[in-house]
């Protein structure tokens, strides 16, 4: 059995960054509780790690005054910040940059006056925050038929949830010029997402089977498993390296990796050691290790 390994795949610059400001927090902060604002990542090996550390996820702010809360990669609505300062809450922001951007740019255009449309998953944390930057105002679309309910408007500003396909912010984008007399897109889509949903689809035409490792609700995660099942039918999302489908991949000849943006490295490398044996293999295997983005 072949084993490739996606180029790009794992932790991105966001997550990594996230968890780093989490790691420091609890070595440096003693005198007040520590909480994230939901799971930082969508991992439950990594929360039960920092649970251990002494590091909660919350729902609620207004239940623990006086804390520290970390704010995840995913961002949360400019209205959080006002919030969590009338509660005594410092906060510890690990919003990703390319979120900021985003949380930027629909609040400018919002504020000059453009209707504002969100292309992504109106459920997704990253959204209500962007969402919450533009006063909650935005229209939220996630299919090329949602345009369809749309009203017409002169000005309209278009950003994109950064972990969605390229396929579907042409789309969208496309029949959202009907919509508009001015469409200003922004295409958002980070770069680490479009690395990794590139290298996914290139490795998944070349391979057998490919293993999608990463959170059930990981949405970036879901979105590799969507591409790699248009160009390989045999494709396997899992979570953790019990759930790895031996029985279907064991008389198979060529097997790809690739891990969502929020899957730690160790297991990637769970995952490599159990479908490989023997120590020739697995050197080839740390080898390849080394090119996932760290
Ligand atoms: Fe940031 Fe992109 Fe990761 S937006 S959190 S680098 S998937």
């Amino acid at each position: 059995m072949e084993i490739i390994i996606a180029k790009k795949a794992g932790f991105c610059f966001g997550v990594k960054e996230a968890m780093n400001k989490a790691f420091a927090a609890a070595n440096q902060i003693k005198d007040r509780p520590i909480y994230t604002y939901g799971p930082l990542i969508h991992n439950s090996q990594t929360i039960d790690k920092l649970e251990s550390m002494g590091i909660r996820s919350i729902e609620d702010i207004e239940k623990h005054p006086n804390s520290t809360i970390i704010v995840r990669s995913h961002g949360v609505p400019l209205s959080f910040y006002d919030l969590a300062d009338r509660y005594g809450i410092e906060i510890i922001d690990a919003t990703c940059p390319f979120v900021r951007k985003v949380q930027k740019i629909a609040r400018e255009y919002y504020l000059k006056g453009y209707a504002i449309v969100i292309v992504g998953d109106p459920n997704h944390p990253e959204v209500i925050g962007i969402h919450g930057w533009c006063e909650n105002k935005a229209s939220i679309v996630q299919r090329e038929e949602d345009i369809d309910q749309l009203p017409h408007h002169d000005k309209v500003c278009v950003v994109a949830q950064t972990t969605i396909t390229q396929e579907l912010w042409d789309a969208i984008t496309k029949k959202l010029e009907e919509k508009a007399k001015i469409l200003e897109k922004f295409n958002t889509i980070c770069i680490a997402t479009k690395d990794r949903q590139t290298s996914c689809a290139e490795l998944a035409k070349a391979v057998d089977a490919m293993i999608v490792i990463g959170g059930h609700h990981s949405s970036n995660t879901q979105k590799l498993v969507q591409i790699s099942k248009k160009y390989c039918k045999n494709t396997f999302a899992i979570e953790t390296v019990e759930e790895l489908p031996m029985e279907e991949i064991k008389n198979l000849n060529k097997i790809g990796i690739t891990a969502g943006a929020s899957t730690p490295d160790w297991i990637i490398k769970e995952v490599i050691d159990k479908m490989s044996n023997t120590d020739q293999h697995n050197n080839e295997m740390m080898h390849m290790m080394e090119e996932i983005e760290n």
